[in-house]
Formats: structure tokens, sequence, C-alpha cells
């Protein structure tokens, strides 16, 4: 479950009952209220990734993401996923990279572009483009170029799991994202 599919919609106030009978299993998931649903993955607060990689054609496509996870040291993995019903599915299912931008506290104008249907997300933005690679978001926080080594349907998504062939880091502030709304992170 991601953000994009709950939208930047901000649900007030913050108190929805899940309905989830100890005796019974996952397959209950027609008691969930899909609202309170929502309202409690979105509770969860996590950075803002823009995930991109170059299609069967070598056209990069690029995606904010903020279910980007690490997974293993040795080896070195990482997961993220993807609606099955987004327009950039084939695209990503296809490619045999992607990289993953961790975006700055500054970069709010870069998720945004990159979570929206406009048909060039690539227009105006600052990337680091290295040729037979999927281009990287400047000044983001972290930079992974990752070679996909599995996918997986669950669900509504698709799992990627990429193993990371290079990791660059820089000091500074995240971008977060939480309760369906960006964030920065308070110092007080
Ligand atoms: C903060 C944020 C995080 C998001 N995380 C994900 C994600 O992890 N997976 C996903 O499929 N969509 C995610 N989205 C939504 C996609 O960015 C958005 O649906 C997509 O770019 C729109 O194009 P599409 O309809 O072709 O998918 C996120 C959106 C935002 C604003």
């Amino acid at each position: 479950m991601d953000a994009g599919s709950s939208g930047l919609v901000y649900l007030s106030p913050p108190c929805f009952a899940l309905r989830m009978p100890h005796s019974k299993s996952v397959s209950s998931h027609l008691d969930l209220d899909p609202l309170a649903l929502r309202h409690a993955f979105a509770s969860f607060a996590t950075g803002v990734t823009v995930i991109t990689a170059l299609d069967a054609y070598g056209n990069a496509v690029g995606m904010t993401a903020n279910s980007f996870g690490s997974v293993s040291l040795d080896p070195p993995l990482v997961q993220w996923s993807l609606r099955i019903n987004s327009g950039l599915h084939r695209s990503f299912v296809e490619a045999k990279q992607f990289a993953v931008s961790v975006l700055a506290a500054n970069q709010e104008v870069v998720a945004r572009q990159f979570a929206s249907r406009s048909p060039d997300r690539f227009a105006g933005m600052d990337m680091i483009e290295t040729p037979g690679e999927p281009p990287l978001v400047r000044g983001a926080l972290a930079h992974f170029v990752c070679k996909k080594v599995n996918d997986y349907r669950v669900g509504d998504h698709e799992l990627f799991i990429g193993e990371v062939l290079r990791a660059t880091a820089h000091e500074g502030s995240p971008l977060l994202f939480h309760g369906s709304k960006f964030s920065v992170l308070r110092i007080d």
C-alpha cells in the first residue's frame, strides 16, 4: 500500500476503528473499512524516493515512491512496490535495473512532479545522466543503482527486489511523508 492510492488528502479527525476480529484470518479483509486501513497505513512516517528505470526502448521512466526499504546488507538488497494498474507497471517489470533517489527536505516539488500524471515527469527536473543507466535526481540525499533480481505480484502491487550495485549518501535533512502529507523533520 502506498501513498499514491490514498492521494494527498489529509484525513481528519485521526480516529477510525479497524474491525479485525481475532477469530478471523487475513481472508477477512472484506471486514476492513478501506478508509480506516488507508488511514492506519498513512500513520507510518516514511522518507520519499523517486524510482527511475530505462524501459525496453531505453526511455527513462520515473515515479515517486515511499514503499522503498532496505532488505539485506549481505547481499545488499532493497525493495519497493508498485501498483499493478500504474501506467508505468510494464516499464518497470521489463527494466533490468532501477535507481532510487532519496529526496531531501527541499525537494517536495520533485516528489510532486514524479507523482503526477504529467506526460513528461522529467521536464525541468535536474537529473544526473549516465549512459545506459536510469537517471538520478541531483541533490538527493542518497542514490542506489540496483540490478533487479526479482519481482513478485503481491495483492494489487508488484514487489521489486534489487541488488545494490552502487550507493552514495550525502549529509542533509530528508523529505518525509506522514498522514498523506509531505513534512520535514522539526529540530527542537
Ligand atoms: C509520497 C508518495 C509516495 C508514493 N509511493 C508510491 C509507491 O510506493 N508505489 C506506487 O505504486 N505509487 C506510489 N505513489 C504514487 C505514484 O507516484 C503515482 O501514482 C504515479 O506516479 C502516477 O502515475 P501512474 O498512475 O502512472 O502510476 C506515491 C505518491 C506519493 C505522493
